[in-house]
């Protein structure tokens, strides 16, 4: 979910509305928009779906008033209906709230505001907070400080941004636990706060400006004066405010049809800039300036965990391979938002990797909380400099391809893979396992990496045509051994988030467990079989799925006529050192899911149901 609140000299409405459009990738079941109005009330328009809907297709027809709330949902308690789309606004029509996140004991809360005769009107947990803040009012507190207050009872993580008709000329935003962030920007009396930097581009579009992010239990007072923060007991906070350029807060399309294809199309430049600057040619070394331990620290760990969810987790099950493979440490992968609920053993010679493009998914953030309390070592992978997963680690490693709009990663998981390729080079090199003239040979491959990606993105064509093709199936089952069934995974997952065919990802070893019962002529199978050390065992699962008259699609190496004569479809990867095959079979894997996805009319960049960050657990 995004939240954006604005308090200035100029009409809130086309700056909320702008914010929550550059916010939107966060979120898109329902929008709500509430403004004060130059009466001093509160004027909120609600709309199903998109932040579109909230123009009703006349731009200029909107309440005027210069402070107001705006918010795009994902739906976490009740459907995506007008009456649980936020702002939500209680106390007859006296406050305005939006939120992002779940008050975990809202039931509780909730059953005793009925008691004290509160009467509710929507489905949503974020209505108890309306109610608290009333009821602070209502024993006599000002809207700060019943604000602060309505934050001490909640439980669970959240960030949620109030106005008041009462205290017409400020918003309060707040920040509870690790879920879900709040930037809050100030500058010539206009203040704006935001769950991340596009919702503050409204009032920094023309020069850098100041910033500054809520930590977990610190409240923001916004004013035309400026910004006070607090914590839940009400002590002032001193809070460093940070320059950020306009450029780092904008995003557009850059002339290609969705934001997924542009970011497709990135990947040769993402393989780059994930290099540059880590490696060193000439000695074969990988240099990681910003890895957080010494040499030292590195021969002692003897355990490498690493976790993440989605796309982050499949780039952390080919991490795996390659630190096994280069580092020669035992390295498992967990998925975050089971493992925080176990009692994992870990300690402090080990070293947890979390991965999360967008550094603020909740489960994610809760494993590396965990793994801290645990006394692990902490490294994130991530995009954002400024995120949770950045703050809470010893060291993070940035992707550096900026932002990523598409709902579906791709060039975040590109960028993931190279740098846990260079993390598995580092740690043999730490841990004298590589030998200089073998880490020569794979930084000159990697290196050869951008060069191959663009090779294969320059001509699309036939990805349309297969698209055609393939786009009729109901079920697809996308196989690979050893280091590629990750990107069996990963393919599986990009097909089924952007085109909503059911697909399911599987280590070809397993297929004959299960899958295999499913073959049939109207069962679809993209198979991964690059010449790599496992060809003969993936050449012989094809031949079992065309044995029950299955369809296969299989990703192969250029030149490899035989095995395309016994498959019914091809898409060929270049001849490389098999290290790179899952870097490379990721690209035609994302291309498929997007032509197939278009030829089925889906909407690309925000598939239904999904949300870009999930800042719930
Ligand atoms: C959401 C997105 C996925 C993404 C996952 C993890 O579920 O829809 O595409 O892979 O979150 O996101 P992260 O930002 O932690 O990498």
């Amino acid at each position: 979910c995004g939240i954006v609140g604005y308090v200035g000299s100029q009409s809130a409405w086309p700056i909320v509305l702008e914010a929550l459009q550059r916010l939107e990738y966060r979120g898109y079941d329902s929008a709500g928009i509430a403004v004060l109005d130059r009466f001093g009330q509160l004027r909120l328009r609600k709309t199903v779906g998109k932040v579109d809907g909230l123009t009703q297709g006349d731009e200029t027809d909107y309440p005027d008033g210069t402070v107001g709330l705006g918010h795009t949902r994902w739906a976490t308690h009740g459907p995506p209906t007008d009456a649980n789309a936020h702002p939500l606004t209680e106390c007859h029509r006296q406050i305005a709230v939006v939120h992002n996140g779940i008050v975990e004991n809202y039931l509780e809360l909730k059953q005793g505001l009925q008691q004290q005769g509160h009467t509710f009107s929507s489905e949503t947990d974020t209505e108890v907070i309306a109610h608290l803040i009333e009821e602070g009012m209502r024993e006599g507190l000002r809207f700060p400080e019943a604000f602060r207050q309505m934050g001490r009872r909640l439980e669970g993580s959240q960030a949620i941004a109030a106005v008041c008709q009462r205290d017409p000329d400020k918003v309060c935003a707040l920040r509870v636990g690790h879920a879900g962030g709040i930037v809050v920007a100030h500058r010539d009396g206009q203040g704006i706060v935001g769950s991340d930097l596009p919702a503050v581009l409204p009032i920094l579009r023309q020069r850098p400006g100041p910033v500054a992010y809520l930590e977990a239990g610190e409240m923001a007072e916004v004013t035309r004066l400026g910004v006070r923060v607090f914590d839940l007991e009400g002590n002032s906070i001193f809070k460093e405010m940070r320059t950020v350029f306009p450029q780092d807060a904008l995003v557009d399309r850059g002339g290609y049809r969705h934001f997924m294809l542009k970011e497709i199309m990135e990947q040769p430049q993402v393989v780059a800039g994930a290099l540059r600057g880590r490696v060193n040619f000439d000695a074969g070394r990988v240099e990681l300036p910003d890895f957080p331990f010494l040499e030292d620290e590195i021969r002692d760990f003897r355990r490498v965990v690493l976790t993440g969810c989605g796309t982050s987790l499949h780039a952390a099950h080919v991490g795996r391979y390659l630190i096994e493979r280069f580092a020669g440490l035992p390295a498992e992968v967990e998925s975050a938002s089971e493992y925080r609920y176990r009692e994992p053993f870990l300690d402090s010679d080990t070293l947890v990797v979390a991965i999360s493009q967008s550094g603020e998914t909740a489960d994610t953030i809760a494993a590396m909380q965990d793994a801290k309390e645990r006394g692990a070592r902490l490294l994130s992978i991530c995009n954002s400099e400024e995120s949770q997963a950045a703050r809470l680690a010893d060291g993070s490693l940035y992707m550096g391809c900026g932002m990523e709009i598409g709902v579906a990663s791709t060039k975040t998981f590109i960028a993931s893979v190279t740098i846990l390729f260079l993390l598995g080079i580092y740690l043999g090199q730490a841990r004298a396992r590589l030998s200089p003239e073998v880490r020569r040979d794979l930084i000159a491959d990697l290196a050869s990496t951008p060069r191959l990606i663009g090779e294969m993105l320059a001509d699309v064509s036939q990805y349309k045509v297969l698209a055609q093709k393939f786009s009729g199936y109901n079920s697809f089952l996308y196989l690979g051994r050893g280091i590629n069934s990750a990107i069996a995974l990963e393919g599986a997952l990009k097909l089924k988030e952007v085109s909503y065919i059911h697909a399911e990802g599987y280590p070809a070893g397993e297929m004959k467990h299960g899958p295999i019962a499913l073959i049939d002529r109207n069962m679809a199978t993209l198979a991964l079989a690059p010449r790599d050390r496992l060809y003969d065992k993936m050449a012989g699962n094809i031949k079992e799925v065309k044995a029950r008259r299955g369809i296969v699609l299989g990703v192969l190496t250029e030149g490899d006529t035989e095995l395309a004569a016994e498959v019914d479809d091809t898409l060929f990867l270049p001849t490389a050192p098999e290290h790179l095959y899952p870097l490379l079979a990721t690209v035609p894997l994302q291309l498929l899911a997007y032509y197939i996805a278009l030829d089925r009319g889906c909407d690309v960049d925000q598939p239904r149901n999904l949300a870009k960050s999930v800042t719930v657990e």
